[in-house]
């Protein structure tokens, strides 16, 4: 079983079983880890940002046009931000960091 290494919003860190196959937000939300995913993968909301450690990122497939525009509204964007329901565990992310940022845009008072 491949796992994740989540970076809570307190800076806890987190290791979670990852089965390969599940978005990374379905494997967040089924830890128990506090990630909205507003609109459930539907890539109209923003809720679900994850930051992903540097080293990873470059592993990662490359966004749509869909997921930057989605992005674009996140709150604390960084150059390494993704939406997690768009990246799909890859049995060979074993061990990935993903940091949860501390604000995400409130979609009640957008
Ligand atoms: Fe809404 Fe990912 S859950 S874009």
């Amino acid at each position: 079983m491949s796992s994740l290494v989540f970076i809570l919003k307190d800076g806890t860190r987190k290791s979670v079983e990852a089965e390969p196959g599940h978005t990374l937000l379905e494997i967040a939300q089924k830890n128990g880890l506090d990630v909205e995913g507003a609109c459930e993968g539907s890539l109209s909301c923003s809720t679900c940002h994850m930051i992903i450690a540097p080293d990873w990122y470059k592993r990662l497939p490359e966004a749509s046009d869909e997921e930057n525009d989605m992005l674009d509204l996140a709150s604390g964007l960084t150059r390494t931000s993704r939406l997690g329901c768009q990246l799909v565990m890859q049995a060979d992310w074993d061990g990935m960091e993903v940091r949860l940022p501390s604000a995400v845009r409130n979609m009640a008072l957008s």
